[in-house]
């Protein structure tokens, strides 16, 4: 990979990186279309990385589809895809860690200790690697954008972010390779992420701007859903991640919930429409 990647680079051409665990769905490969447009070399990685993975967390049973990812990615014209064996990415006596203090804490990081320093060591490691000029990443983990954003930004990489969209199903659910794991009752459950942030969409259009009757607006909407155990429900502010106690600026709202043993996220980015106005944008 590396030596692809430098001789890609030696001959001028922008390269474009979409890091994924695998179990591709059409999230990743609106990142990889996304690449192919302003990109001219094109590489994408598969490794499910245990270190972001918590001890009682699915590392084991992680969905894993080895060549059905390969041939989409060739679908794509992908130019090149790294797929490390574990000893290859953390061979033994491994011991360096990268952790982004604070974001990391908080959110997902309260929830799942350990998650973003795994996360970090390994997206700086491919990076490394690949040595992208961009690298494509997903706003359904909007925290691990602000992590991965913050790293680049605070260790000085000659590289750039990109943030692609959400893609749902027709219904309203963000895809994600976890939803494989749910049976048909928890499937139709887990659209209460969904209708929390239409809820807390409502809020805003309503002119709520006060944090907690929209978190309050969607534990509502929560708690008529008894197959979901909500995690957080969160107004934050999209720059730190710190909670915001009134939407002012650009903004995520974010909720986390389990339906039995998968664990969901989802968030929508609000953000004033103009500079000069109250009124704002919402992207779910
Ligand atoms: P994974 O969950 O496989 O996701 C890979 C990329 O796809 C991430 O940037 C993620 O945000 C994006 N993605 C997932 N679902 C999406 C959706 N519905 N719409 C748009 N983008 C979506 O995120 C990881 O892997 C790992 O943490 C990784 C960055 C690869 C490090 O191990």
């Amino acid at each position: 990979m590396k030596e692809a990647a430098r001789q890609a680079r030696a001959e001028g051409h922008l390269i474009g990186f979409v890091p994924t665990m695998g179990a591709l769905h059409e999230g990743h490969l609106s990142l990889v279309r996304r690449a192919k447009q302003e990109c001219t070399r094109v590489y994408s990685s598969l490794f499910v990385n245990p270190k972001q993975f918590g001890p009682n967390e699915d590392f084991a049973k992680y969905p894993r589809a080895l060549e059905s990812d390969c041939a989409r990615f060739d679908q794509l014209k992908v130019d090149a895809v790294f797929a490390p064996t574990l000893e290859e990415i953390y061979p033994s006596g491994f011991s360096t860690y990268v952790t982004v203090e604070g974001l990391s804490d908080r959110l997902e990081g309260r929830s799942r200790p350990g998650h973003f320093r795994g996360v970090s060591t390994v997206v700086l490691k491919l990076f490394a690697i690949v040595q992208p000029d961009f690298a494509y990443l997903g706003r359904k983990d909007a925290q691990q954008v602000a992590v991965l954003q913050k790293m680049v930004r605070d260790l000085n990489l000659s590289m750039q972010i990109v943030v692609c969209p959400i893609v749902r199903e027709a219904d309203g659910l963000a895809l994600s390779s976890r939803n494989a794991y749910l049976n048909a009752h928890e499937r139709r459950a887990a659209l209460v992420l969904h209708r929390s942030l239409e809820a807390a969409r409502a809020e805003l259009i309503a002119g709520t701007r006060d944090s907690l009757e929209i978190q309050n607006a969607m534990r509502a909407v929560f708690e008529k859903e008894p197959l979901a155990r909500l995690d957080y429900a969160a107004v934050v502010s999209a720059d730190t991640f710190e909670p915001s106690v009134h939407v002012g600026g650009a903004s995520y709202v974010l909720v986390a919930a389990h339906f039995g043993k998968t664990r969901l996220l989802d968030n929508m980015l609000v953000e004033p429409a103009r500079a000069d106005s109250s009124e704002l944008d919402f992207h779910l």
